[in-house]
Formats: structure tokens, C-alpha cells, sequence
């Protein structure tokens, strides 16, 4: 049996506004065990870094929080906030999404990565000093030693997301969750961070929570995905799974929101992607699915993706379906049809 490191139950974050309640996060359930690379996919404003930052507890301020975070059987929703920066670091670490908010501009490069070593370990400033120039290095900044003395402003928007990697994974952290780490950056750089992260994670045994749009980095780096879609998980799959399922429309179930993302990037065999080859920018931004991700301030009954899905009936406009179990390590969010979903999808 694996070990599972975080078990996320029933998580629900919503940050009230003076226009209304955002259900940024609904009712979300899942699990990371030791040594494993966990994707999370979903289009824009799911409710991916909402979950993040929930695990974190690096939340505005007015967000409320509920459900349980278990962290080695340990709720971080009851931590204190003295406890929850020792947890930070090195026992769970994160790369953001935008990098530019999250260095800060009045120290050099060098100095945060320094910081971060210090915080969590006993050693000489030399040392750490030492250890950011080689992790900075790592991360494909060229003469890391100069860009260690620079401040964020003097660096581009892919060399400061490469910085904020290097602090992220300097602590050697348990987890690292890498929200959408390889956006900003162009296919080569892409797929030298994709390969640092895999190295270290097997290196050092590191969970990965990684999130992102992009349906080849989850093929190439993946071993199991949850599909998020307005504030839910709708399905959870090795990630093998999914794409064998979408290959082969008769004989394997899918979520209809899956199959969507999936069958939105036509003809690309995601088995053949691997961290040295993703698919260019170009090729992953063909079809959408119609329509649009609901507002989480009004959220449709039901299901929430019935107004988007090809095989809505009546009572997927009534009733809010549950995970269904189709195998193992396999959910699904979908009212049960019977072998509609295999034979209609
Ligand atoms: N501070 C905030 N105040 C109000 N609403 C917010 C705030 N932060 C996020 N939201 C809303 O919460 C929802 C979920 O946001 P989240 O950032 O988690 O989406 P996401 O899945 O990460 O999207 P993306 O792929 O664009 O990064 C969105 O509708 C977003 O507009
Ligand atoms: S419950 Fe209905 S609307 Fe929702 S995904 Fe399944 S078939 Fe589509
Ligand atoms: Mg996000």
C-alpha cells in the first residue's frame, strides 16, 4: 500500500465578496502519496491554485476554509500560524503561478533563496550561499553566480520564475506542489524543469502536486490526474487510464468534461510525450469545448457541466451526481447511465 502523505476531505473554499459568496472550491476530495507525481487539469478558474493555496493556508484573507487537510494524518486546517511556516519549505513547498508577486523586490535573488536554506537548516551562510548558486544553476539560469546578486526586477519574467523553482526546491522539500511552474517559459527551458522535477523526485522521494492546462505535460510527467470543473474533482484516474480511454471511445468510460479536454487537441498522440519532447505551443491551442466555465458565484443546479455536456439528460439538471466508482483507482463525477457513457460518449 502506498503512503499517503496528504489526504485532502471535503475541502470547501469560498471567499466572500461584497457581490456574493465565490465557490471557488466546493467539496473536493484527494490524495497524495509519497514518491508520486499527482496532476490536476482543468480549465481556467476551476479552482487549481484555489486548492493550492488552501493547502498552504495562503489564502485572502477574506476566504473561508473547511473540510480537513490531512498532512501525515495532521489537520493543517488546525495548525497554528507558527506551525503552518515550519510546514512551509520543507515539509511542503510551492511554486506559484505568478512568480512576479511572489519574490520580493527589495532583496536580490540570492539573499530569498539563502533565506529559505536558513530557515529550515543549520548551515553557514557559506554554505547556503554555495547550495543557491548550484540550485539556481540546476534550474538553467545562465551564470547563476552573477544572477545570484541581482534583484527580481534586473530578470526576466522566465528567469524569475526559474528563481522561484530554485527556492521552491532548495529545502528539498516532502511535497512540492508546482502550480502551472512551466507556463512562462519556452519549450526548452520547459522540458529542463519538467526533468529537474522529475529527477528530484525521484531522487529525494518528493510528492508532486502539479497543476496545470496543459494535457502533455500531465501525459509525459503523470501518474495519476484529477480533472477538476467548477470548484469539484469530476474524475480521478491513473493517468494512463485517461488516455488509453480517450483512444478508445467504445470500450472505456470517461467524464464527458475528459473526453472534452482531450478531444479538444485533436489528432495528438499523448503516449508519445515525454518531458524532453512537449508539444509545441502551438498544437495544444486548437479547439475549446463550447461554452464556458460557470461563474462560482452562480453555479448551475445539478450538474455543474450539464450546460456544456453533449449527453445531459433531465435529471442531470436536478440532481448533483456523486463520485461514481469504475474501476480501480478510478471516479467519476457523472450520474449513472448504465452503458450510456460507454456506448454514447
Ligand atoms: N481573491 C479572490 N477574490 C475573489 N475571487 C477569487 C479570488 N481568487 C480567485 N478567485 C476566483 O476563484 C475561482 C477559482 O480561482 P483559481 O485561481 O483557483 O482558478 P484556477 O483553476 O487556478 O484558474 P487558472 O487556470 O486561470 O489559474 C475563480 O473564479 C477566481 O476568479
Ligand atoms: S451527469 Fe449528466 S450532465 Fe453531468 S457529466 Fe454526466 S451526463 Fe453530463
Ligand atoms: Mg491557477
Amino acid at each position: 500500500m502506498p503512503e499517503t502523505l496528504i489526504k485532502v476531505k471535503g475541502l470547501k473554499t469560498h471567499i466572500h465578496t461584497p457581490e456574493g459568496v465565490v465557490r471557488a472550491v466546493d467539496g473536493v476530495d484527494f490524495e497524495i502519496n509519497k514518491g508520486e507525481i499527482v496532476g490536476i487539469i482543468g480549465e481556467s478558474g476551476c479552482g487549481k491554485s484555489m486548492t493550492a493555496l488552501s493547502i498552504l493556508r495562503l489564502l485572502p484573507p477574506q476566504a473561508k476554509v473547511s473540510g480537513e487537510i490531512l498532512y501525515r494524518e495532521n489537520d493543517l486546517l488546525k495548525y497554528s500560524p507558527s506551525q503552518m511556516r515550519e510546514i512551509r519549505g520543507k515539509g511542503i513547498s510551492m511554486i506559484f503561478q505568478d512568480p512576479v508577486t511572489s519574490l520580493n523586490p527589495v532583496f536580490t535573488v540570492g539573499n530569498q533563496i539563502c533565506e529559505a536554506i536558513t530557515l529550515h537548516q543549520k548551515i553557514s551562510q557559506k554554505a547556503a550561499v554555495e547550495k543557491a548558486i548550484e540550485m539556481l544553476g540546476l534550474c538553467g539560469l545562465p551564470s547563476p553566480g552573477e544572477q545570484f546578486k541581482r534583484y527580481p526586477h534586473q530578470l526576466s519574467g522566465g528567469m524569475n520564475q526559474r528563481v522561484m523553482i530554485a527556492m521552491s526546491l532548495v529545502t528539498h522539500p516532502e511535497i512540492l506542489i508546482a502550480d502551472e511552474p512551466t507556463t512562462a517559459l519556452d519549450v526548452t527551458i520547459q522540458a529542463q524543469i519538467l526533468d529537474l522535477i522529475q529527477h528530484l523526485q525521484s531522487k529525494l522521494t518528493m510528492s508532486v502536486l502539479l497543476i496545470t492546462h496543459d494535457l502533455s505535460i500531465i501525459s509525459a510527467i503523470t501518474k495519476r490526474v484529477i480533472v477538476m470543473y467548477a470548484g469539484k474533482v469530476v474524475e480521478y484516474a491513473r493517468t494512463s487510464q485517461i488516455f488509453a480511454a480517450a483512444k478508445n471511445p467504445a470500450a472505456a468510460l470517461l467524464h464527458p468534461y475528459t473526453r472534452g479536454l482531450i478531444n479538444s487537441i485533436p489528432n495528438i498522440d499523448f503516449t508519445e510525450t515525454t518531458p524532453q519532447t512537449p508539444l509545441s505551443p502551438l498544437s495544444k491551442r486548437l479547439n475549446t469545448i463550447p461554452g464556458v466555465v460557470p461563474n462560482p458565484m452562480d453555479i448551475p443546479t445539478g450538474c455543474r457541466f450539464h450546460p456544456r455536456c453533449p449527453n445531459a439528460v433531465q435529471v442531470c439538471r436536478e440532481v448533483e451526481p456523486k463520485i461514481r466508482l469504475c474501476g480501480e483507482d478510478h471516479g467519476i463525477r457523472c450520474i449513472d447511465q448504465g452503458d450510456r457513457l460507454k456506448t454514447e460518449d
